[in-house]
């Protein structure tokens, strides 16, 4: 049997040279997927009615994307997200994340096309990124206990709606939209730590292809005929799902691997090294996320870091969107780490810059006509230094509930752009009442200009002044 240019043998060969050298501790698994009006329409740029904003003190409802929701007891927007709320980086022409969306869509199109050179997969980049719990979860079979649907991991509206997670959470519409191979990017948003890699605002590309029988034997010729996609009597183990024939499970494996590697190669050169560790998500089965090999800058170490994650979609999931004569693979990848990787970015924050001396750097291959492909190295325009400080506190009993990722919106909120990195580097127990004490470092920084330590103690003391309102805690 021939697989394009690779035998059926070559092709599990290639299988099981792949690097499964480790698995994800529990800890490591993304929390939300694995570990995150519904209107599709509202999304695009355009037009915005009203500008986002919560709506007055008393906070009844606020104001999305042109619409109004009510707000409940779910409500966690904060001012700075709304802000940032259908941003549209990506779409911006001359911005890093749109260099790199542009990459991938055109390395993508030179290699998948339909006949008479037309794209194979579909690009949707303007959906509206507030979807509601069924998208977000449910269509991909995440458990409603899940904890990724906690509040104090999600940004909810209200309880029936939120900023979607994932960019997954449209598989299942554009799936039952008929569409069989797209690709989708947006803005996502997770409640997160605050660090050089970590803003709560983010991009994802998610890419889908599903097959028909036909289509994924196609190159199999002579013994297409033969070639089954089911295969009941097969059980679901850690290589395959039930129902799936050894076939399908191999080539599925194959077709997404060796897309994603090419997709590596095409973008950080053919000599990049990577590997394949398996993973979990509730809706891709097997599933493995693709970790690429950086050298770290201080020439310490090499490191290994995780670009995407992917798997073959379950087969529920296509049996719920209408297609249970289908199987398929999908992918999802964060725009800002492979941007980082790929233009030597040092912090996500810069993405949010609007100073002409970081933009003016990616300015040359984004022109109309221009090649998209021509190196660029993003190169520190000057590095101003960090400014840090501590804050400890009491909580104010000993069953007070208190989730490290209201402090860091809280910090977000105040603090902005000119906070770098916030840890919680000591907690302890009170032996007699049973408090807790905990310490957090927050480290300013501007991009901009040196922050005098008054400047930063100003807004330091205003930090603790709201958490001790919001909280009732006690500053040490
Ligand atoms: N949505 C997952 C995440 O954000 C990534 C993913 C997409 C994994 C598609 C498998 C398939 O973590």
């Amino acid at each position: 049997m021939q697989l394009g240019n690779l035998t059926f043998q070559e092709c599990l060969l290639l299988q099981s040279c792949r690097l499964h050298s480790k698995r994800l501790p529990l800890s490591r698994l993304p929390v939300i997927y694995g570990h995150r009006l519904a209107s599709t329409d509202s999304g695009s740029s355009g037009g915005n009615a009203a500008p986002n904003r919560l709506n007055n003190a008393s906070a009844k409802s606020l104001f999305l994307c042109g619409q109004e929701f009510e707000s409940d007891d779910y409500t966690n927007l904060t001012d700075r997200i709304i802000e940032q709320v259908n941003c549209g980086l990506h779409r911006q022409r001359g911005h890093p994340l749109w260099l790199l969306t542009n990459r991938i869509v055109g390395h993508f199109n030179a290699n998948y096309t339909r006949s008479r050179s037309r794209p194979l997969f579909t690009v949707v980049d303007n959906l509206s990124p507030i979807v509601t719990p069924e998208q977000n979860f449910d269509s991909l079979l995440i458990p409603a206990d899940h904890p990724s649907r906690r509040p104090s991991d999600v940004y909810y509206l209200n309880r029936g709606r939120l900023l979607r997670g994932h960019t997954s959470a449209h598989q299942c519409d554009l799936l039952r939209q008929g569409l069989d191979a797209f690709l989708v990017v947006g803005d996502v948003y997770r409640r997160d730590e605050i660090d050089r890699s970590h803003f709560p605002v983010f991009h994802q590309m998610e890419g889908v292809r599903i097959y028909s029988q036909e289509q994924l034997f196609a190159g199999a010729k002579d013994s297409a005929d033969s070639l089954r996609m089911f295969d009941r009597s097969r059980n679901r183990t850690d290589e395959q799902q039930a129902g799936h024939s050894v076939e399908t499970s191999k080539l599925l494996e194959h077709e997404l691997k060796s897309c994603l590697e090419g997709l590596a190669r095409r973008l950080f050169g053919s000599s990049i090294a990577y590997r394949w560790v398996p993973a979990y998500f509730p809706f891709t089965h097997p599933s493995w996320e693709l970790e690429v090999r950086h050298s770290q800058s201080d020439g310490g170490e090499a490191d290994w870091m995780e670009m995407l994650g992917c798997g073959i979609v379950e087969q529920r999931l296509l049996d719920g969107c209408g297609l249970p004569n289908r199987t398929g693979w999908a992918f999802g990848l964060g725009l800002e780490r492979w941007a980082m990787q790929l233009f030597s970015v040092p912090d996500i924050r810069l993405f949010w810059s609007k100073d002409p001396a970081f933009l003016a750097q990616f300015a040359q291959p984004c022109q109309p006509g221009a090649d998209l492909w021509q190196p660029v190295q993003y190169k520190p325009i000057s590095v101003y230094p960090p400014c840090p400080m501590d804050l400890s506190f009491w909580l104010p009993a000993a069953d007070a509930s208190f989730h490290s990722n209201d402090f860091y919106d809280l910090v977000r909120s105040i603090a902005g752009d000119l906070v770098e990195q916030v840890s919680l580097i000591d907690e302890f127990r009170h032996p007699k009442d049973g408090r807790m004490s905990l310490c957090y470092r927050i480290v300013y920084r501007s991009h901009e200009r040196t922050l005098t330590s008054e400047e930063a103690r100003t807004v330091h003391d205003q930090i603790a002044k709201s958490a001790v309102t919001r909280w009732a805690v006690q500053i040490r």
